[in-house]
């Protein structure tokens, strides 16, 4: 299959070329490389292209007719979403419709879209399963909820058929250590606690030790980076065989607190890590956990890197790759 990835420059855009390449697949990435870096893109054509550039958008579509799009491009901060909307709505929103657009004008109908648990906003019940409310709670989760609902419009009226994949905390990274997460401002918390423990970073601030939770820290569902992608390359081959339009949530369905995360990191690199309190993050739910139970039942979907010690091992393999290039 022939596909465009849009954003495949970035963290889980260049895991998902490297894995459509190696099962067989003609990966096309299109990246404005604002945060992705080309050397990530370990294989395919590259174009350098901006969604808001229809004009190249057309161009890519009909040049190489893909079989179907899969769209990473997105801005990724909650606390940046809620201090400029403005740019949120226009790179999440207005440019994916630039995207959808051009998909209709160019005939290209299948199209997998990287969704996120923000969509849900402050949980009602945990874990939480595709039928949980979604009352997003920062513009990041507007965006990305407004482009869903979209999609249920765009199928109907042009039969562009599509699956949302939620993810909650994507982590880690390749395991042949070719890949991992690059971020600029690093804002997620194993890189942060990785690079406080390598020395890029002097210390890590815990956001908050008053959660109604066991040990007063966030819980977050992390998921493996490469199961991720599974997910993603099982969710296009149903799409392509069964033409229905689904949303899933990606999450491991085991939640782990920020305290968890750091005692994880340590035992994992065997070194102790300087630990700052701070106050907590405006916006942070305490307890976010998915029921992914229909991404397995529906898509066969069997994570293989479920525990936290797997997942912090590959991201440490990744960081130690930084300090010493
Ligand atoms: N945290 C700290 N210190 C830090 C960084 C994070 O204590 O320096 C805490 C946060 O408060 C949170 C947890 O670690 O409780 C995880 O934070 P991340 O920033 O790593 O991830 P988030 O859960 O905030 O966000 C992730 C994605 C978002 C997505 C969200 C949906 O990065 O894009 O999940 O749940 F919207």
């Amino acid at each position: 299959m022939k596909i465009l990835v849009v954003g495949g420059a970035g963290y889980i855009g260049s895991h998902m070329v490297k894995m459509l390449i190696d099962s067989g697949h003609d990966a096309i990435t299109f990246d404005n490389l604002s945060s992705g870096y080309q050397d990530a893109v370990l294989g395919g054509e590259f174009i350098l292209g901006d969604l808001a550039d229809i004009a190249a958008i057309d161009m890519a579509l009909t040049k190489y007719q893909p079989d179907a799009v899969m769209h990473f491009a997105s801005y990724i901060q909650v606390g940046e979403s809620v201090k400029h909307p403005d740019k949120y709505y226009l790179n999440n929103f207005t440019n994916t419709m630039n995207l959808l657009n051009s998909m209709i004008r160019c005939d290209v109908k299948n199209f997998i879209f990287s969704s996120t648990a923000a969509v849900f906003g402050e949980p009602v019940y945990i874990p939480i399963d595709e039928a949980h409310p979604r009352i997003p709670l920062n513009p990041y989760g507007r965006s990305k909820w407004m482009v869903e609902e979209v999609l249920l419009d765009y199928e109907r009226a042009y039969g562009l058929q599509s699956i949302c994949l939620r993810y909650f905390n994507a982590a880690g990274a390749d395991p042949s250590g070719l890949l991992g997460e690059r971020h600029y401002p690093e804002t997620h918390l194993i890189p942060l606690v990785l690079q406080a423990i390598s020395g890029r970073k002097k210390d890590i601030t815990v956001f908050g030790r008053n959660y109604d939770t066991p040990d007063g820290t966030c819980i977050r569902d992390y998921i493996h980076i490469v199961d991720l992608c599974s997910a993603h390359l099982l969710a296009l081959n149903k799409l392509l065989k069964d033409k229905q339009s689904m949303r899933f949530n990606l999450g491991n369905g085991a939640g782990f607190s920020v305290q968890e995360v750091i005692s994880v990191a340590e035992q994992v690199t065997k070194k102790k890590v300087t630990v700052i309190e701070g106050p907590k993050r405006e916006g942070d739910p305490a307890r976010l956990v998915a029921d992914a139970s229909l991404a397995k039942q529906y898509l066969a979907w069997s994570p293989k890197y479920v525990d936290l010690e797997t997942i912090m091992t590959h991201a440490w393999q990744w960081e130690l790759k930084q300090i010493n290039t």
